[in-house]
């Protein structure tokens, strides 16, 4: 409970940095610098090159998952459940215990608002802790990917929704590709946490699909600002461990037995 209250405690004082990860190696270096490390479905496409997250197994969930719990010391971990893996308040809560039992991760994500409410609710009363999820929803979204909020109605909604998930118990909620005023109002409206992506600056903390800020992931995406560009860093080492190969200098009496 402690790490909870440490992320909602942090609105209005600092922002909140969340992270996706994969797998162990990633998710020690992540754990340095964020609160929140998020096994994220987009992991399907990232890893799997599925066309949506839809194709996503709560088996690929929980196996990911156990690999990132090794590396995630200090930040709180959240697993993504599933498309279809909620769809009914006992589907979820059997699906989140087996999550939560077999990962150990501190609390699930899910995606919506009015449509799926109930199931939130019935999981926050079976201390099930719950991260919300708003906006552009890929699990539910078909065809092309837009901006949402951007009309009164939309606004309407999203407000609404927001304020449904804060009443349920959810502990922060992701604003995916959200407006920026609508981002904003949200924001202060609400006295949990909000996490963008594509969301502006208005947001309590932001979350990026860690391969794509570090350019291992290609993609054109808006919001994605490459921070590194790992692949050449990765490409040195790699060049030079099959020259040293080629040219028999390594392995050397060094590290020969
Ligand atoms: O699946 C994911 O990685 C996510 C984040 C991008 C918010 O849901």
């Amino acid at each position: 409970m402690i790490k909870f209250k440490k992320i909602i405690n942090k609105k209005n004082k600092s922002k909140i940095i969340c992270l996706t990860a994969y797998s162990k190696n990633f998710a020690s270096e992540i754990d340095k610098h964020a609160d929140i490390v998020l096994v994220g479905d987009s992991l399907g496409s990232v890893l799997y090159n599925y066309s949506t997250t839809r194709k996503v197994t709560l088996n690929e969930m929980i196996n990911h998952s156990k690999s990132v719990r090794l590396g995630v010391k200090k930040s709180l971990m959240v697993v993504d459940m599933p498309f279809k893996s909620y769809d009914t308040n006992t589907l979820a809560l059997n699906n989140a215990k087996k999550i939560i039992k077999e990962t150990k991760c501190d609390a699930v994500k899910l995606e919506g608002g009015k449509k799926i409410i109930k199931q939130i609710k019935f999981l926050i009363k079976n201390k099930i802790p719950v991260m919300g999820h708003l906006g552009l929803l890929p699990q539910t979204t078909k065809g092309k990917f837009k901006s949402k909020g951007k009309t009164q109605k939309e606004k309407r909604q999203l407000l609404n929704d927001a304020m449904l998930l804060q009443n349920a118990g959810v502990f922060s909620i992701v604003l995916e590709c959200v407006q920026t005023s609508t981002a904003k109002e949200i924001t202060k409206n609400l006295d949990i946490p909000t996490i963008g992506i594509g969301s502006s600056i208005h947001c309590d903390g932001q979350v990026l699909v860690t391969d794509d800020l570090l350019g291992l992931n290609e993609t054109k995406i808006k919001f994605v600002k490459k921070f590194l560009n790992l692949k050449k860093y990765i490409n040195i080492g790699l060049k030079k461990y099959a020259s040293d190969v080629r040219s028999k200098k390594y392995p050397s009496k060094k590290y020969s037995y």
